[in-house]
């Protein structure tokens, strides 16, 4: 059974924030706080669900929805939280680019996106209390290795389901390109007893072979060994099942062709500053991307959106 949700983040109220981060009217559920590492943050604390989202990355942190006993996104307890620095956890946005850049490898991996302050441009809430956030970056040059013109809004509804969908708009005068991911971190009880269904035969691009093709098999997907693979052509929703906490969260989504499925099992977790030893036990990243040859190209002031949509049920066992 499912039970109760679990103590509110960790954020505290902002009374002496250096500065405005949003001069938006906040409906009763959302607050503006000094999060960690003293990064500011929106708390939402609602019937429904509590959550936390940082500025810097539009980053959804947490998002407990109510009854639900474990949380749902996993945080790592050895994340960075500083300016310019990646979260490790939560739903990172990867924008414009997806892993290392293609050309200049000291570009940040995933993009700028996470990287940067987004703003505030609108908070919602309905009367069953779901609110609805809107966070936006946009300019031109905002780096050397994706010069374009573009506006990004990221809109998560936070409620009984998280509802994320990024949007895209090509504000220049040619056309562009990009990859883009909801780098989604899942809280599991255990990699090793969880299977993920939505991925069967599908083709898949493995990361640890070179990027070498191959196929999945008829089975659900079980995890024995460092994972990294970037499913193509699938617009499939996905199910984690997780025995052990007696649950299933599945991810459906929509503008996305492309699933990553990650988990860095132990060497990589070890080499990883901002990632505890012993940590990967208790994390999947099954994320909603278009990303390698599903990079999109958006003519001169057209827009793509990208959704991904996190729903948690109990097993019934
Ligand atoms: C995954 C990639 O999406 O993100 C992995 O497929 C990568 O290759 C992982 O290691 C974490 O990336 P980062 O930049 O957040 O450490």
């Amino acid at each position: 059974m499912l039970g109760e949700r679990p103590a509110a983040p960790v954020a505290s109220d902002m009374t002496s924030a250096p500065r405005p981060v949003s001069s938006i009217p906040l409906p009763p559920s959302v607050r503006i706080a000094e999060g960690r590492g003293g990064l500011p943050c929106l708390v939402v604390a609602s019937p429904l669900a509590r959550a936390e989202i940082y500025f810097q990355g539009a980053h959804v942190a947490a998002w407990h929805p109510a009854g639900v006993r474990d949380p749902v996104l996993w945080l790592s307890a050895r994340s960075h939280f500083a300016p310019g620095k990646p979260i490790r956890g939560g739903v990172p946005i990867c924008f414009p680019w997806f892993g290392p850049h293609p050309e200049n490898a000291a570009a940040p991996a995933h993009g700028f996106a996470r990287l940067r302050e987004w703003t505030l441009i609108e908070a919602l809430e309905d009367e069953a209390g779901t609110v609805r956030l809107a966070l936006e970056l946009a300019g031109e040059g905002l780096s050397p290795d994706w010069p374009h013109r573009f506006r990004a809004v990221h809109r998560i509804e936070i409620g009984s389901r998280l509802r994320m969908a990024l949007e895209v708009r090509n504000d220049g005068t040619d056309p562009f390109t990009f990859e883009e991911a909801l780098h989604t971190y899942f809280d599991v009880a255990d990699i090793r007893t969880v299977s993920l269904t939505g991925l069967e035969r599908g083709e898949y691009l493995d990361k640890l072979a070179g990027g070498r093709q191959s196929r999945e098999g008829n089975d659900p997907i079980r995890f024995t060994a460092e994972t990294d693979r970037v499913y193509l052509d699938t617009q499939a929703a996905c199910t984690i099942d997780d025995p052990d906490r007696r649950r299933t969260i599945t991810v459906s989504k929509s503008g996305s062709d492309a699933t990553v499925v990650w988990n860095p099992w132990i060497a990589k977790a070890h080499a990883m500053p901002d990632f505890g030893d012993d940590e990967w036990t208790g994390m999947l990243c099954v994320e909603t991307g278009n990303v390698n040859v599903h990079a999109r190209t958006l003519a001169a002031g057209a827009t793509h959106i990208m959704a991904a949509m996190l729903e948690v049920k109990d097993r019934g066992d």
